[in-house]
């Protein structure tokens, strides 16, 4: 099957053009203006923008946590972020305390078999790791899963210590990938929230209330010293605050490989969205938590100065129905994650570029093709190019939407934006030179998705 996308108005990260572009056998082959060349199928876009498909690098899908699982599988996940303009994702496969990686690794395999639509890679979630063990890490480099998840939170459950940090920083130091740190102070935060119990304090609120940004701050300046004993590079999952970005900001003035992400729920949520009656704030009951509002203005710009340089989901869903109820009466028992997946395009479209925040290049940079350079798929993803991967989302700047848990196509009985309109909304997305989505409809077959067996960190600088 072959595809010809005519006056397409190009935008990547570091162009603005029009040409048309040949799509032959999932890649991308020509670009050129006025191509002559016959197509299968002739799509015009005058009018619209034609970007690179969008990379989620941290989701969570069917993923047990909490004592539940997260209400998306690798289908319904998968097929929500199309809709919205993203074609590849980058899980987290969580290795068991005291079992291999390759366990792990495996069990993932099996969630995304016969039901991923989309192109997907894995990060590794390691929850222990003896020195013997370290060939583990090895092993799933060679399988293309080239980053590893690290918790400073969560004692008792995913939590590791500095040694094992350190551990497992001087393996990516010479292997060549890198460590994805979910930086907050666990051990402490831990003793706030006691206090917050015995204090009678259960409501949601106070899961933010009991994670302070000097917290996540203490934890982000810890993770870049062991980083930089150890030679090796760092990313920063989910950053949600100015205290923590100020750390970042003053690692990168010296030079040193850190690099960090935020997420949509941090620019446009805060602790002004909780406060609600009864138990709805365990809605946005996640880790980090929400901040207080003035946060966002220093987030988007360390977007724009790009002393953050992507801006992914942490698309952990639970239901409010039966899962977020699990922590009625104790705040603590809510499954932590928020439902974002299928928006994250169309947030930053909006409230970053029709609101003048970030240019289009730079929209494209921070969703598509910063993650695909810093994880190892670039060019293959994050861009349009010949030889790249034919993922492309056809834009229509205009199309108003409301967002909506009535309409969105996430498997979750709420959404955090309830009622908020956004400009901007995929109307095509071609995953590997297939239309997936059109017209409101999605025609990609379960399984369809490829595993991407990633390339180590800065191979795309190489
Ligand atoms: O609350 C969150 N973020 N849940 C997902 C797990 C994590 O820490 O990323
Ligand atoms: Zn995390
Ligand atoms: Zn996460």
């Amino acid at each position: 099957m072959s595809l010809l996308i005519k006056n397409a108005r190009i935008i990547t990260a570091e162009h603005d053009y029009t040409a048309d572009i040949f799509i032959e056998k999932e890649k991308i082959t020509t670009i050129g203006v006025a191509l002559n060349i016959s197509a299968d199928r002739t799509i015009d876009a005058k009018g619209k923008y034609v970007i690179p498909g969008g990379i989620d690098v941290h989701t969570h899908l069917d993923m047990p946590f909490g004592g539940t699982t997260s209400s998306d599988n690798f289908e319904t996940g998968t097929r929500a972020a199309a809709f919205g303009g993203t074609t590849s994702i980058v899980d987290f496969a969580t290795q068991g305390r005291g079992t291999k990686m390759r366990t792990a690794l495996d069990t993932w395999f099996k969630k995304a078999e016969g039901k991923v639509t989309i192109d997907y890679g894995f990060h590794m979630i390691i929850t222990d790791l003896p020195e013997a063990d370290l060939g583990d890490m090895s092993d799933m480099v060679r399988e293309g899963v080239t980053s590893f998840k690290l918790f400073m939170a969560y004692p008792n459950a995913l939590m590791v210590d500095d040694a094992t940090i350190f551990r497992a920083m001087r393996h990516t130091a010479s292997s060549g990938s890198l460590i994805c740190m979910h930086a907050e102070n666990g051990n402490v935060i831990d003793l706030i929230v006691q206090k917050a119990l015995a204090e009678g304090k259960t409501a949601p609120i106070y899961h933010a209330l009991t994670r302070p940004t000097t917290a996540e701050a203490e934890a982000v300046n810890r993770t870049i010293a062991l980083s930089q004993m150890a030679g090796a590079p760092v990313y920063i999952v989910h950053l949600s605050c100015n205290d923590a970005l100020e750390k970042v900001v003053e690692a990168r003035e010296l030079g040193l490989p850190a690099y960090a992400e935020t997420c949509p729920q941090y620019l446009f949520l805060s602790l002004d969205d909780m406060n609600k009656p009864g138990f709805e704030d365990a809605k946005v009951v996640f880790t980090p938590p929400l901040r207080e509002k003035w946060n966002q203005e220093k987030l988007w710009g360390g977007l724009k100065k790009n002393s953050l340089q992507v801006i992914s989901t942490d698309h952990c869903p639970f239901c409010f129905k039966e899962q977020k109820e699990l922590g009625k009466g104790d705040f603590t028992k809510i499954p932590n994650g928020g439902p974002g997946i299928e928006h994250r395009m169309q947030l930053i479209f909006d409230g970053g570029v029709v609101g003048k925040k970030i240019t289009l290049n730079r929209w494209v940079e921070l969703t598509s093709t910063t993650p695909a350079k810093i994880f190892g798929m670039f060019p293959r993803k994050g861009t349009i190019a010949p030889g790249s991967d034919a993922d492309i989302v056809i834009w229509d700047p205009d199309k108003e939407h409301i967002i909506s848990a009535k309409t969105h196509h996430m498997a979750v009985d709420y959404s955090m934006y309830e009622g908020k309109k956004v400009k901007g909304d995929a109307e095509i997305v071609i995953s590997r030179g297939e239309v997936i989505v059109e017209k409101g409809k999605f025609s990609g077959k379960p399984g369809r998705g490829n595993y991407v067996k990633r390339n180590t960190y800065g191979s795309a600088w190489n």
